[in-house]
Formats: structure tokens, sequence, C-alpha cells
């Protein structure tokens, strides 16, 4: 696979930071982005001492992040996800997105909650514009063992604009070790970001912290 300069909007917290070092460790740039350079650069230095030097890794703020790279990931708190994306709106015009958040609504974290243009990365798409590439992906895997280095027990069903993107996303999700599918437009996402409610109440119930999905009868 080609490598890219990866940018990761909220890419100091657990799922960007998790992201980003599995695709440095395969590989590619990645841009840690922040509301704050020097939050950026704390972030980079955890990742740098997780890859034990190795990797090419940067922080700077979201916008240079967005401007800076081949592709962008969006990964913060749902309650930020309009307002990031409004903020960023220029600097992604042409950029592929991927986004990995989950309109989650605290406290009631274990109930399905989908925003009014039918889920988060529908709402990506109707503040980019109907011509941008979105790519709903990577909601059900939590940020424990992409951190730990740990084999990933869960699959990954992509949603997107156009096929080409979600490929490119398939693929980029397969070089970190997890089997990716192709889960097809973006309106099936609703499905998707619905699964993690899901997963956060089994894994409260179950007593564990990655439960995970898995697709069967496909050889
Ligand atoms: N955690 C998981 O295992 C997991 C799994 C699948 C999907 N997700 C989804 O991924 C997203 C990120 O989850 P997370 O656990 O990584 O979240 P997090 O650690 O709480 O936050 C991620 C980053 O978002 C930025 N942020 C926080 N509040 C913001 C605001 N008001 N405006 C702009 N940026 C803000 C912060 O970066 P700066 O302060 O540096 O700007 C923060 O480091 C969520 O939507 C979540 O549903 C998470």
């Amino acid at each position: 696979m080609d490598k890219y300069k990866i940018g990761i909007i909220g890419g100091t917290g657990r799922e960007g930071k998790g992201l980003g070092y599995r695709w440095a460790l395969a590989g590619h740039t990645i841009l840690i982005g922040s509301r704050s350079e020097e939050k950026a650069q704390a972030a980079v230095a955890e990742l740098k001492e997780l890859l034990h030097g190795e990797g090419e890794v940067f922080g700077m703020v979201n916008e240079q992040a967005v401007r800076a790279c081949d592709i962008a990931v969006l990964t913060v708190p749902f309650a930020a996800h309009k307002s990031t994306l409004e903020g960023l709106k220029d600097a992604l015009q042409g950029k592929l997105l991927i986004d990995v958040v989950v309109p989650l609504v605290p406290p009631k974290v274990t109930r399905v909650t989908m925003p009014e243009e039918g889920s988060a990365s529908q709402q990506a798409r109707a503040v980019l514009g109907p011509d941008s590439k979105v790519v709903a992906a990577f909601q059900t895997i939590s940020f424990e063992r992409l951190l730990s280095g740990e084999l990933v027990d869960s699959e990954v069903l992509v949603c997107g604009t156009d096929k080409e993107s979600r490929e490119l996303v398939i693929g980029l999700a397969e070089e970190i070790g997890l089997k990716a599918w192709d889960a097809g437009v973006i309106q099936n996402a609703v499905v998707v970001e619905g699964l993690t409610s899901i997963l956060i109440g089994l894994n409260i119930k179950y007593n564990v912290q990655s439960a995970g999905i898995r697709i069967t009868g496909i050889a």
C-alpha cells in the first residue's frame, strides 16, 4: 500500500493516539492534531516512547495537520464533532475524511442516539458538502488494544460516500492487522455507529474492556 500523511484531528486523545501508533508502525507519517500545540507535542512524545524512537510522528494544531495531510481522521467527542468540522471546513476541502466519532450522548452512552442528519458521518458530510469524501470506520475498535499493541479481536465495518475511499480505508485497516468489510454507503453508518453503544453496554455487563464484532459466513 502507498504510504500516506495521516492527520488526526483530536489525535491527543485515546482513540487518535491508538490509531496513530498503529499507522506509524505500518510506516505512515502521522500528524497529531490538537487545539493546543503543546498538547500535540506531549502526545507525540508519548507515541515516540511507545515506538522506541522509530516512526514518523509530528504534532501541530488541528488546522495545520489537516492542511498538511493526505488523509484526515476525526477522533473528537461527539459534543465537539460539528463545531470542529465547521472550523476546519476550508482546510478539509478535497481531503478524504475518516470519521471515527460515535454520537454518544453522556451519561446514557449505552443507548443508541443519532443526530438529525442520520449519523455522525452524515453530519460530517452535511457540514463539508455533497461532494466531500467521508468514510465512517473504526467505531468498533477500542483504544486499549490499539495502544497496548495486542491483537485486536474485532472487525471493522467501513461505510462511505464512494467505493474508492472505502477500499482505501479497508487497506489502512488491514495494514494494522484488522479485518475490514465494505459495509456500503454512508447512510449505513447509522448501524455501525450504533453498534458502539451496544459494545459499551456489553463491556459493562460482562466486565471486559474491548467487546467487538465479527462477520461470519464469508470464507
Ligand atoms: N475511546 C475508544 O476506545 C473509541 C473507540 C471507537 C470510537 N471512539 C470515538 O472516537 C472519538 C474520540 O474518543 P476518545 O476516547 O479518543 O476521546 P477523548 O480522549 O476524550 O478526546 C479526544 C480528543 O478530542 C479533543 N477534544 C476534546 N474536547 C474537545 C472540544 N470541545 N473541541 C474540540 N476538540 C476536543 C481533545 O484534543 P485536544 O484537547 O488536544 O484538542 C481530546 O484529546 C469519540 O467520538 C469516540 O466516540 C472512541
